[in-house]
């Protein structure tokens, strides 16, 4: 049944670690075949973010498993036009120091189309890479990502089945998506040198890499749906040696995970009868209990009706579950013990940590529920995991300099230590160059103004200064958009502070999917911070309990939420000013990603659209709602 759905064979695993792996093991078993066979291995390399994990387990392979590449011969798929090749941004300069500069591959084998190429020369150049291809054999081996919008390499929605490597330009959701590398969206290139989808075709293999949520979305249209070039990838359903390599979170929008009932046999657990009840209603538009029998056979839900028996009895059972997950009260209703709470009564009041990754994550995405556990009796503090700088501008730490050496002047103070230092700030910002690495103190300028206006809102909910904490956890400092993996240092800050607290719930940003991001190594921190005291035998962390916000990017199924809080006008609009509070993340935020919504934006309407979903299905109509979803760790 499953392969009904799926035009490309699909394999997942659990993580994106395991999926590199395999394919880091397919690119090796091959060049070692080929070795055998005394030929040359051709490769056809991809850049971004997906294969950066593939390239760490090729080199690794390299350096302890004795892979040597001194046969291998490798086209890459594209580069920015024009580009510097010593750009940090360069494609050129991405494979040398992700792989070419750590393997023993023969310099004169590698070909990564070259961005500094004149204009006119460049429909010359790119006949000869195609021409250099052919030379070579052609590809033996092809290694896709996927664009946002289903592009492979830079062949944009649109491009033609057959074309060939060319100079093209990109998409605007390609230059905004790319813009995390560019620090501002101006300065993404608007074109770029590319293989075409025929050249991509003739590889006599494909492997296309895809890891996490965000490309859960396209990878189901390129799998399942039809066969277009408005979404390029799906043109490889056509070929006939192809794999997706998946995890699990870009796996999740397949028939079979997401109406696991279409795709055949699937287990009725409470949990899978509320998921296909609640979309099911949604998507035929009607309220939970007014679904009929012949509502649940046309929409493919025959074989609940077998197992459960009628309609009406599961749906009542459905509307239960949802009504049940909306409260008033997210740290428990004290004095009466509600059965199906989503929260314990007791102990009251609780002690309560929200764990913020970024300075303003606790606003944006639970600020509605911050404030009603303060004015609820809680002692509520809140844990910032990291100091946020990257994502304050120069100008506004000239601002600021400018307001430290007025306040200096107007007061007389003539520190020289502090003069030197707004000196050389100023001095820095003025003659920095675009996408240079910032000074450790206009790193730490720019972290102490999102300090400040976390506290500004630590005070405005109500909080004593002293429930504020800064982590500055380490992992987060490297300057770039780039972080380092969780370290032991980031779980050892987190344990001290769950120590010190002893918190009876938590609240984590809980971007489960997001395989990159500040916000899923901020949720593991916490986790294995709470595994280790737990496994160290402290007793008051298994009454710990610890619930999932999404981050301000996304919300959680409706199916999914456990604890829905919901928000009066008065308090939609509470929580608007506090998320203006954070005035350097207003207006043109660098690296704010691919929506161009401000975050206050976003979260109102994630909240409101939560509220019209469980208004939609039947239950009561609130301006907004939060939403959570318990974590066992
Ligand atoms: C890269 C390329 C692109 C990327 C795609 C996904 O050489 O041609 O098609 O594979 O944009 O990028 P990431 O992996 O950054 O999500």
């Amino acid at each position: 049944m499953v392969d009904s759905f799926e035009k490309i064979p699909v394999k997942i695993f659990t993580d994106i670690r395991e999926g590199s792996v395999f394919m880091a093991n397919e690119i090796a078993s091959l060049i070692t075949q080929k070795q055998k066979e005394n030929q040359t291995c051709v490769l056809g390399l991809a850049t971004g973010n997906s294969p950066k994990t593939l390239y760490a387990e090729l080199v690794r392979l390299h350096r302890n498993e004795g892979l040597s590449f001194r046969n291998v011969v490798t086209f890459n798929l594209d580069e920015y036009y024009p580009i510097d090749k010593q750009a940090l941004q360069s494609y050129n300069r991405f494979m040398k120091t992700h792989l070419f500069d750590h393997v023993d591959i023969d310099p004169a084998n590698i070909h990564v189309p070259d961005g500094e190429v004149p204009k006119e020369e460049v429909k010359a150049y790119c006949l000869e890479y195609e021409r250099k291809i052919e030379d070579a054999g052609g590809i033996d081996l092809q290694i896709l990502g996927i664009g946002n919008n289903g592009h492979i390499g830079f062949n944009e929605p649109g491009s033609n089945t057959n074309s060939r490597t060319r100079l093209t330009a990109l998409d605007n959701s390609t230059r905004i998506a790319n813009s995390y590398e560019f620090a501002n969206i101006s300065l993404v290139p608007r074109l770029a040198i590319t293989m075409g989808i025929g050249t991509i075709c003739k590889a006599r293999k494909i492997l296309l890499m895809a890891w996490g949520q965000v490309k859960a979305p396209v990878v189901q249209k390129a799998v399942e749906g039809h066969i277009t070039e408005q979404i390029p990838a799906s043109i490889l359903q056509q070929h006939n040696d192809c794999v997706f390599v998946l995890d699990e979170a870009a796996a999740t929008e397949l028939t079979r995970f997401k109406s696991p009932w279409l795709a055949g046999d699937c287990e009725w657990t409470p949990k899978m009868i509320k998921k296909a009840v609640v979309n099911t209603a949604l998507k035929i538009n009607k309220p939970v209990l007014s679904l009929t029998n012949t509502d649940y056979m046309d929409q493919g839900l025959g074989e609940l009706l077998v197992e459960k028996g009628d309609a009406y009895a599961i749906n009542l059972d459905v509307y239960y579950m949802l009504r049940d997950s909306i409260t008033g009260w997210p740290g428990g209703k004290p004095q009466i013990a509600l059965p199906n709470h989503p929260e314990r009564t007791t102990p009251y009041p609780k002690r309560t940590i929200i764990f913020s990754p970024h300075p303003d994550d606790d606003i944006i995405s639970m600020g509605g529920t911050f404030q009603r556990l303060h004015d609820q009796g809680h002692d509520v503090h809140v844990a910032y995991q990291t100091s946020g700088n990257i994502a304050v501008t120069d100008e506004f730490v000239t601002r600021f300099l400018d307001f430290a050496v007025g306040f200096e002047d107007m007061f007389g103070i003539d520190s020289k230590k502090s003069n030197e230092i707004l000196a050389q700030a100023r001095e820095y910002l003025e003659r920095k160059k675009s996408n240079e690495v910032d000074t450790p103190e206009i790193r730490a300028i720019k972290g102490l103004i999102r300090r400040c206006e976390a506290k500004a809102t630590c005070r405005y909910v109500g909080l004593p200064d002293e429930n504020s904490h800064f982590m500055n956890l380490p992992f987060y400092e490297t300057g770039t958009i780039e972080k380092n993996p969780m370290g032991e240092k980031d779980v050892e800050i987190t344990v001290d502070l769950l120590r010190k607290l002893k918190p009876h719930q938590v609240f984590c940003a809980g971007d489960l999917a997001d395989p990159h991001g500040t916000h899923k190594v901020c949720l593991d921190v916490v986790i294995a911070a709470l595994r280790q005291i737990r496994d160290e035998g402290d007793d008051w962390v298994n009454e710990c309990w610890m619930w999932l916000y999404k981050g301000a990017w996304q919300e959680w199924d409706i199916s999914e939420i456990e604890m829905a809080i919901p928000m009066s006008p008065d308090q939609v609009m509470k929580k608007r000013y506090g998320i203006f509070i954070h005035q350097s993340q207003k207006d043109m935020v660098p690296f704010q990603g691919s929506d161009s919504r401000e975050f206050w934006q976003r979260a109102e309407d994630r909240n409101s659209n939560t509220a019209n979903q469980y208004a939609q299905l039947g239950l009561t109509k609130y301006a907004a709602v939060e939403a959570f979803v318990r974590w066992k760790y």
